[in-house]
C-alpha cells in the first residue's frame, strides 16, 4: 500500500493531505509542515468494528478531597499556579529567548526541593556546568535538585520512572528527541509527541512536569496549539527586554483562575518576588504630565495600578501612525473613532504612540477610559491631576459602561495614596475614601474633565 503523506498547520494544528502555501484553515502562510503518519495499517480499521473496554461510569457528586499542593515558598508562582503545585500536573511554561524561563525554573525547582520534593532539572540547552554556575550564582548550589543535560526522550523518560521525582523541569521542550519519530527536533511532530510522552507519562506516574517552551515571535509556543490543548496549565513569562519587571500570566489553568499574574523583578542575583505591584509599575512616575493617566486595573484576583502614557503629535508622513505598546493596537484604533465621531475630537494628521509604563501588558477593556483620557490629556496638552485614577469600559456609542471590582479598584488606589478617581456612572462602590467623579458618556469626559470638545 501507497504510504500516504500528511500535513499539520504550525498554527492552528490542522490536517491536510497536500502541501500549501497558505493554510486553509487560518489563512496563515508558511505554517504547513509535512508529518509521520500517526499510525498506518490494520490499525486504521473503524474503531466501531471492535470491542473495547466497558469505561466504569461514575456520579457527579464527590466525597473527595480537592488535590493536595504543595507551595513552593515562591508566593508569586503559588499564586500563578492556583494555590500551589498539583501532583501529577503537566504546566507549560513560554516565554520569548532571554526573558528568564530557565532562571525562573532552577530558582522554583530549588525552593520545591527544599521544601521536601524531589526535583529534576533537565536541560537539553545548556550543558550541567552552565546550570550548575547559574545556581551558583543565584546562591542555590546547596538545593538538593538533581540535574541533568539531555535531549533523548527514551532516556528521560525511564530515568524518570527509575527516580521518581515529584517534579520533572524540561527546558526545553523544542530541543527534545523522540527517536521514533522520523523529523528534527523542534519540528511540530517532535515538539507534540515529545509533549504527548512527558504528559501522558507524568499522569501515569504520579509526577508534576513542568515544559518550557520558547514563543515565536507572533507570541505563540512554537509547535502546534495542541501542546496547549495537552497540558493542564500555560503560563507565560513575558517582559520587556529593557526593563527589569516579569510577569507570569497563567492563560490557562485546570486547577485554578486563569489571567492571574506573578510579579517579579530581573536582579543582578536571579528573580526577586515583587509583592505590590503597584508601588513598582508607578514607581518611576515624576511630576503630573500630560499624556499620562494612572489605570487601576484588576490582574487575575488582584487590582495592580499602571500608568499609560500617550503622545500625540502632528505626523510628517502621508498616513498618520498609532503605535502601541503593552495594549491592542485595534482597541486604540476603536478608541480613536469613538473621539472622532461621537465626541468630535479629530485625530487626522496626528501620529499617536501610547505605552503601558513598566513593560505589563494590559488587555482589560476596563482600560478604555484611561486610554482615552491619556490621549485627550497629550491632544489637549493638559494634565490630569496626579492623584486620581480613571477606569471604565467605552461602548461604540460613546456611553461608559461600569466594571467589575469597582470597591477593589478604589481601595488599591486609596492604599497607594491617590485621592480621586474618574469612572462611569452606575458604577457599584462606596468611593473607599476617594472623591469620585462620575461619567455618563465619553462626551461628558471631553467637556468636563478636558474643557474640550
Ligand atoms: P534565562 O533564564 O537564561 O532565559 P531563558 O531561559 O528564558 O532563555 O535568562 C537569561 C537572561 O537573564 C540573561 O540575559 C541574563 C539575565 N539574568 C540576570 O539578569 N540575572 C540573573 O541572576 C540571571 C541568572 C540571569
Ligand atoms: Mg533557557
Amino acid at each position: 500500500m501507497a504510504k500516504t503523506k500528511s500535513f499539520t498547520c504550525n498554527a492552528c494544528g490542522a490536517v491536510t493531505s497536500k502541501w500549501s502555501g497558505r493554510c486553509d484553515s487560518c489563512g496563515e502562510w508558511n505554517t504547513i509542515a509535512e508529518e509521520a503518519p500517526l499510525s498506518a495499517g490494520p490499525a486504521a480499521k473503524s474503531l466501531g468494528a471492535m470491542r473495547g473496554r466497558k469505561i466504569p461510569l461514575t456520579d457527579l457528586a464527590t466525597e473527595e478531597a480537592p488535590p493536595p499542593r504543595t507551595n513552593s515558598g515562591m508566593g508569586e508562582l503559588d499564586r500563578v499556579l492556583g494555590g500551589g503545585l498539583v501532583p501529577a500536573s503537566a504546566i507549560l511554561v513560554g516565554g520569548d529567548p532571554g526573558i528568564g524561563k530557565s532562571t525562573l525554573l532552577l530558582q522554583a525547582a530549588a525552593s520545591f526541593a527544599r521544601g521536601g520534593l524531589k526535583c529534576i532539572y533537565v536541560s537539553g540547552e545548556e550543558a550541567s556546568a552552565q546550570v550548575r554556575m547559574r545556581a551558583q550564582r543565584l546562591g542555590l548550589k546547596d538545593a538538593p535538585v538533581k540535574l541533568a543535560a539531555e535531549t533523548n526522550l527514551r532516556d528521560i523518560l525511564t530515568t524518570l520512572e527509575a527516580e521518581k521525582p515529584d517534579l520533572a523541569i524540561i527546558d526545553s521542550i523544542q530541543t527534545m528527541w523522540a527517536d521514533n519519530v522520523e523529523s528534527a527536533p523542534g519540528s511540530v511532530a517532535q515538539v507534540r509527541a515529545a509533549a504527548h510522552e512527558l504528559t501522558t507519562f507524568a499522569k501515569r506516574n504520579g509526577i508534576s512536569v513542568v515544559l518550557v517552551g520558547h514563543v515565536t515571535k507572533e507570541g505563540q509556543i512554537a509547535g502546534p496549539r495542541v501542546v496547549e490543548h495537552m497540558v493542564d496549565t500555560v503560563l507565560y513569562f513575558e517582559g520587556e527586554r529593557g526593563h527589569q519587571f516579569r510577569i507570569l500570566r497563567a492563560v490557562k489553568n485546570r486547577f485554578g483562575p486563569a489571567d492571574e499574574i506573578g510579579v517579579f523583578e530581573m536582579t543582578g542575583d536571579g528573580l526577586a518576588e515583587v509583592a505590590n505591584p503597584s508601588a513598582l509599575f508607578l514607581s518611576e512616575r515624576d511630576t503630573p504630565a500630560p499624556g499620562s493617566v494612572v489605570f487601576a486595573g484588576i490582574e487575575g484576583t488582584r487590582p495592580v495600578l499602571v500608568e499609560f502614557q500617550a503622545l500625540v503629535a502632528p505626523s510628517p508622513h502621508a498616513q498618520a501612525r498609532r503605535t502601541t505598546v503593552g495594549w491592542d493596537g485595534a482597541r486604540l484604533a476603536m478608541i480613536l473613532a469613538v473621539l472622532e465621531s461621537r465626541c468630535g475630537i479629530p485625530f487626522g494628521g496626528l501620529d499617536v504612540y501610547l505605552n503601558v509604563a513598566g513593560g505589563i501588558k494590559i488587555s482589560e477593556p476596563a482600560a478604555d477610559l484611561a486610554v482615552a483620557a491619556a490621549l485627550l490629556s497629550a491632544r489637549e496638552d493638559t494634565a490630569l491631576p496626579a492623584d486620581t485614577v480613571v477606569f471604565g469600559e467605552i461602548s461604540l456609542s460613546g456611553a461608559l459602561r461600569p466594571v467589575g471590582q469597582t470597591d477593589n479598584r478604589l481601595k488599591e488606589a486609596a492604599k497607594l495614596g491617590f485621592h480621586g478617581a474618574i469612572l462611569p456612572a452606575r458604577s457599584k462602590g462606596d468611593g473607599g475614601g476617594l472623591s469620585l467623579q462620575t461619567m455618563a458618556d465619553l462626551a461628558g469626559v471631553v467637556g468636563e474633565v478636558f474643557g474640550a470638545g
